[in-house]
């Protein structure tokens, strides 16, 4: 692209300001910033006015879980089935860490934080940890373990888990790739700019993995490797459980398109997106978009319809993916805290949201499948998510759940 090109495509969306400091760059910079804007899809600010906006939802009914009470009754069959396609190398894991962890404040990709009391327990350690009880129920299979990281985090990730030998997992089992970037923006969608020479961007949400799995050409290792079924699971759950015999086995048992970990919900006004039908299909419905009558609703049992919470942990089948993979998600608007550089190009770091960032979300991607079964994991045993410095689901809260699993720290 050459810099007339580039003006033309920033003067059409109304983002001329990019090139405010163009003529104080190196040459290099100028370059960097001119394949920045060759690359960037700025029609995604648009979204911004979308911001607090319902996205306007279809008609939603009740999905039951297979509940623990039926996994502890069926549980020999079902690790059976499991733990067989685990040794058959039938089931890949993928680590959703491209993620910004703006909520924690740290640095560092929130993998590399440090959560031990009395020695180090880095939250990669805890997950790879995790990971190999599954291997040790799988008769020692090492499962391929896919890493998403960002452009932001990719190098410090990489050269960590290098550091820790992967915290004893096998180097050659374990594949990074990166996911897409969006820009950000603040609430009028004017992009904010990092630097003088780089429009600030983030990682483009959770749901983008499979597709820029896709694009890094990982498909090649899922076909050769005979890979059926991809566990993906977010970094910031010190206790959960990855692809367990129990879990796969339950998901591959009943036939379906992908397996979602739910917990039950504290009380009926949790804040936390709940498994459901939507227009027929497997959905999430958020906290805010359950209506009091879905709040009161009762299953056949007695018990609240709407009762289980996703903690961002699904089985999904591969080839499934890969049959819905044409259609692009949509990108839904969040408000963040982006670092910027104001008007005496000072980098500042906003201790409140000051504008929108554009993600596709996982809800999106459970949508587009046939089928989903809801599986219940014990809360205690298995959902320490670390989101916050302080408070709910923080690193003290987490720090507690790990100790009464008799964790040490
Ligand atoms: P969160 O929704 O908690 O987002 O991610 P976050 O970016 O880590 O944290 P905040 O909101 O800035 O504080 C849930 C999981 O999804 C991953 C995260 O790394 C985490 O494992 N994620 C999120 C990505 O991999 N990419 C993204 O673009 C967003």
């Amino acid at each position: 692209m050459t810099f007339e090109e580039a003006k033309a495509k920033l003067e059409e969306f109304g983002q001329l300001h990019v090139l405010k400091y163009y003529d104080e760059l190196s040459e290099a910079e100028k370059a960097d910033l001119i394949a920045q804007i060759a690359d960037t899809d700025f029609a995604v600010v648009d979204n911004c006015k979308n911001l607090g906006k319902s996205q306007g939802r279809g008609e939603f009914a009740p999905l039951a879980a297979m509940q623990v009470s039926e996994i502890e009754s069926r549980k020999e069959e079902l690790f059976s089935i499991g733990a067989k396609a685990l040794k058959e190398g039938k089931i890949a894991a993928c680590l959703l860490a491209g993620g910004m962890g703006t909520r924690l404040g740290s640095d560092n990709p929130k993998g590399m934080y440090d959560i031990g009391l009395t020695k180090n327990v880095y939250i990669f350690q805890r997950i790879i940890e995790n990971l190999l009880d599954t291997v040790k129920q799988a008769d020692g299979t090492y499962l391929r373990l896919f890493i998403m990281t960002s452009e932001k985090n990719n190098d410090a990730t990489v050269s960590f888990l290098k550091e820790h030998n992967f915290f004893g997992y096998p180097e050659d089992k374990v594949t990074f790739f990166k996911q897409e970037m969006a820009p950000a923006s603040d609430y009028d969608g004017k992009v904010y700019m990092e630097s003088k020479s780089r429009i600030s961007t983030s990682p483009n949400g959770n749901a983008g993995w499979y597709a820029s799995m896709l694009r890094a050409g990982l498909r090649d290792i899922i076909l050769k490797e005979g890979i059926e079924w991809i566990d993906i699971f977010s970094v910031d759950n010190v206790l959960q459980r990855i692809a367990d015999p129990c879990f796969v086995g339950a998901t591959l048992g009943a036939g379906v398109s992908c397996g979602a970990k739910v917990v039950r919900k504290n009380a009926p006004d949790e804040k936390v997106g709940v498994m459901c039908l939507e227009d027929g299909k497997p959905s999430i419905v958020e906290y805010y978009e359950l209506s009091q009558e879905m709040m009161d609703a009762k299953d056949a049992n007695g018990d609240p319809a709407y009762n289980y919470g996703v903690i961002l942990n699904y089985l999904f089948n591969e080839k499934d993916l890969y049959e819905i993979s044409k259609k692009s998600l949509p990108l839904h608007v969040v408000e963040k805290k982006i670092p910027y550089i104001d008007e005496n190009a000072q980098l500042i770091k906003p201790e409140s949201p000051n504008g929108c960032k554009f993600e596709q979300l996982v809800l999106d991607m459970i949508h587009e499948l046939p089928s989903c079964l809801p599986y219940e994991v014990v809360r205690e045993y298995e959902f320490a998510p670390i989101k916050n410095k302080e408070g709910v689901d923080s690193v003290d809260t987490a720090r507690e759940l790990c100790k009464k699993c008799g964790i040490e720290l």
